[in-house]
């Protein structure tokens, strides 16, 4: 029976990978979660060991002596500020990782490695993509495009396959509803706790969707952790998936909701990743092919830094003993962004079943369970 080695194990993707493996532990006797730090417990056929991505080689090598792994899944992340410094970063903890692999040993035993990286692949944090968002799209390489770390982390993944005679499989999800402590990238908690406050303050029969008027009535896709992690321990598994990469979305498209009046507007790349695309799509000179925007109705890093708004966090933290740190941790320009964007996201999920996957979650389902994880965390108020 397999055992897997999952990187970035206290995170919103990687979390979800380690504890549904470790319900199947006929199957998935050993698993080992890596990562800096260790924030739960775990099951027992779960060995958590501490890693350092950014540290030396050989401090790496000493910490991981006894991980061996068939299948391994690199979720790890490190936000930085810049592009080039996610480029930089993200990538050298790649391959510092399969670097170590080599020093211990630990790549004699590995058949797969599954990275899971994101739909910025297709360039949607700069503009409108071309939808629905294929996995042969072209990458955003050349000097008009800022550097993209999805890329560079699976060319060193790709090198490395090729030189250890290794498969490699990299998933694709989009605007992650999920659950994990001080996650960098986590629109759910920013989500219900913006509502809660809005309530508090008197507002909740009348929230304010905060993000653009085109997302409101436009589509996006979203990727629930649970299902992502299903999706990795089938996707590792399949034989014919060696060697490729699939999006992972819920597999349904959501409409939004809105109301007037913006608070702020910003730009996004010169030229929205579509452009690219546009004379072979017929689309020269069409809306879809101008700057996109991020148009906030509520901006909501100006909205969490409002006095009344804290003011009304505090008191509601305090009646229902909730964790204060929550509402500072949330990561209001990321839900901005998300909500923000004025054009749709359309992800298809054609590629992967036709390599017979057959997962699907409803959209507002992976909310309420997420809504549940937090109420159980002290993040959220318990329903009454
Ligand atoms: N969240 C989203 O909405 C979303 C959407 C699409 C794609 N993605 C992509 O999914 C991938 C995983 O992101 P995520 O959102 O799951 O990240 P995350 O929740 O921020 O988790 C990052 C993980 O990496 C670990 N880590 C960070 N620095 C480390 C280091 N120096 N050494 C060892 N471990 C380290 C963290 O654990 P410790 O801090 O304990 O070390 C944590 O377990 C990224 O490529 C991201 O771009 C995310």
């Amino acid at each position: 029976m397999p055992s897997a080695i999952v990187t970035g194990a206290t995170g919103i993707l990687g979390r979800e990978i380690v504890f549904e493996l470790s319900k199947h532990a006929p199957q998935w006797p050993t698993i080992h979660a890596l990562s800096r730090s260790k924030k739960e417990d775990y099951p027992s056929n779960v060995i958590h060991s501490h890693i350092d991505l950014t540290s030396s080689a050989d401090g790496m090598a000493a910490d991981l002596a006894k991980v061996r792994g068939e299948y391994v899944f690199f979720a790890a992340y490190l936000q930085k500020d810049s592009e080039q410094e996610n480029w930089d970063v993200n990538g050298a903890m790649l391959s510092n990782f399969l670097e170590v692999l080599t020093k211990t040993g630990a790549i004699e035993r590995v058949k797969r490695i599954i990275l899971v990286t994101g739909a910025k692949q297709y360039g949607v944090h700069l503009g409108a993509p071309k939808n629905p968002m294929h996995e042969d799209a072209p990458w955003l390489t050349g000097s008009q495009w800022p550097p993209n770390f999805y890329y560079n982390q699976q060319n060193i993944l790709h090198d490395f396959c090729s030189q250890h005679g290794k498969e490699w499989t990299v998933t694709y999800p989009n605007d992650v509803i999920g659950f994990a402590r001080g996650n960098f990238m986590n629109l759910s908690t920013a989500l219900a706790l913006y509502a809660l406050v809005e309530k508090e303050m008197g507002r909740g029969d009348e929230l304010v969707f905060p993000g653009s008027p085109a997302f409101y009535t436009g589509f996006d896709s979203f990727t629930c952790s649970k299902l992502h992690a299903r999706f990795c321990a089938w996707v590792a598994l399949e034989p014919r998936a060696a060697n490729e990469a699939f999006n992972v979305v819920n597999g349904d498209v959501n409409p939004e909701q809105f109301a007037p009046a913006e608070a702020s507007v910003s730009d996004l790349a010169e030229k929205p990743p579509v452009e690219v695309q546009a004379d072979e799509l017929g689309l020269r000179g069409h809306e879809v092919t101008r700057q996109s925007k991020v148009e906030q109705q509520v901006d909501l890093v100006n909205w969490s830094q409002r006095d009344d708004v804290k003011a009304a966090w505090e008191r509601l933290a305090d009646r229902e003993k909730l964790d204060k740190s929550a509402f500072e941790k949330a990561t209001w320009g990321f839900l901005g962004f998300v909500l923000g964007r004025n054009f749709d996201l359309v992800i298809s999920m054609s590629k992967a079943r036709k390599y017979g996957w057959t997962g699907y979650q409803d959209t507002w389902d992976s909310f309420e369970s997420v809504f549940e994880d937090l109420e159980a965390s002290g993040v959220l108020p318990k329903k009454s």
